[in-house]
């Protein structure tokens, strides 16, 4: 499906522009009616579960072809610190290898998980950033023999920042440390094959550029991973039968199923299913050429316009979001809403974050409205 295409199912754009997709992606006509379905059958049948449980597995089934992986690698989880959790618990930490190695752009969330697992015998390091910068060398030289877990994003949240994971993945695995991707606030524009990335573990979640609702998480874990201990954290869907109501057995999921737990959530299922679909529809490297094109038209006129820019401009490192570094981020955001232009506020910067529905009119609105904020800050 192409760009033009695309959009059309996402009728917020008849009258706002959606630049928020690293908050909550825009809800198009498909995951409207999808969430009909889902209500439909409740209204009518009572409890499905038979279909509902075919709609976890197709949102599962569409996640693992976004990735190219199979289906029984993915686990359904509800978020991804919960993933994050079972990364954690999959790795026994020792004498010899007990480091996670992090960095200070990691999402706070994930980042807790790998705090929390210093009960278990962890020690946590971050690489540093710097004006929104994780040097590649600074990751690659804290890389040794100590290390059990290297977790890199695939961007950051924070500004966009991508970071190159397959270099920092081969280091790991010479060093025998496993390597995990928090893929959240790439998949769906940065292309993603699991085969190339070099990774043992990825997360995402559904609701931001997979363009689903709160509710549902995805944690891939690559085939033949020697197993770690059996999961803490568990419940009737890790099960090798979940439907075979056996209380006095536990009997783990010989797949990544058995990082799964208790009922997941459905309205959530069907609106990931529907939500991947339509970017399963679409060419992945048309799509992150499409949103890198306009990530660098919009730089390239904030910067014209004289904003500070907090997200990296060098191409190799720049993702699906420009942010700018202003004194107040909470006004320029409430300025830009009562536009109708949605951008996403963090701490001081502004990130206005772009996807395949986006388009050059969403660029030049948003650049005219920068402008016209300037002129009436104080001062000018
Ligand atoms: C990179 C990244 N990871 C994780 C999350 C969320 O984690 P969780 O699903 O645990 O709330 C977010 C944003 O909400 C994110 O941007």
């Amino acid at each position: 499906m192409r760009a033009e295409s695309f959009r059309k199912h996402f009728p917020i754009f008849s009258d706002s522009v959606h630049l928020c997709s690293c908050s909550e992606g825009a809800l198009s006509d498909r995951v409207m009616v999808a969430m009909n379905e889902f209500m439909t059958s409740w209204r009518t049948q009572g409890a499905p579960w038979e279909a509902w449980m075919e709609e976890v597995d197709h949102a599962r089934q569409q996640f693992a072809q976004l990735i190219h992986a199979e289906a029984k690698d993915v686990a359904v989880v509800s978020c991804a610190s919960e993933g994050a959790f079972h990364v954690a618990g999959d790795l026994r930490f020792d004498n010899q290898r007990a480091v996670i190695l992090t960095n200070d752009m990691e999402f706070p969330s994930i980042a807790h998980v790998w705090l929390a697992s210093r009960e278990r015998g962890s020690t946590v390091q971050f690489v540093p950033q710097q004006d929104g910068w994780v040097r590649t060398e600074d990751y690659l030289n804290l890389i040794t023999d100590r290390v059990a877990l290297v977790s890199v994003p695939l961007v950051s949240y924070a500004n966009g920042f991508r970071f190159p994971v397959a270099e920092i993945a081969a280091k790991a695995h010479a060093h025998g440390a496993r390597v995990v991707v928090d893929a959240y606030q790439g998949s769906g524009v940065v292309p993603i094959n699991v085969n190339n990335l070099g990774c043992d573990y990825l997360i995402s979640g559904a609701l931001k550029y997979l363009l689903g609702a709160p509710g549902m998480a995805f944690l891939w874990v690559r085939p033949g991973l020697e197993r770690g201990p059996n999961p803490a954290l568990t419940g009737w869907f890790a099960r090798t039968n979940p439907f075979a109501f056996t209380p006095r057995v536990l009997d783990y999921a010989g797949d990544a199923r058995r990082f799964q737990t208790g009922t997941p959530s459905i309205p959530a299922a069907y609106a990931a299913a529907a939500g991947l679909s339509l970017i399963n529809e679409t060419d992945a490297t048309e799509v992150f050429q499409h949103v890198s094109g306009l990530a660098e038209r919009l730089q390239n006129a904030v910067l014209d316009l004289g904003y500070r820019l907090y997200s990296p401009t060098a191409p190799e490192h720049r993702g699906p979001q420009v942010s700018l570094w202003v004194d107040d981020a909470e006004r320029l955001s409430h300025f830009l809403q009562e536009r109708s232009i949605l951008v996403s506020p963090r701490g001081q910067a502004v990130r206005l974050s772009l996807h395949y529905y986006n388009n050059e009119d969403d660029v030049a609105q948003v650049v005219e409205a920068l402008k016209d904020y300037q002129s009436q800050q104080p001062g000018r």
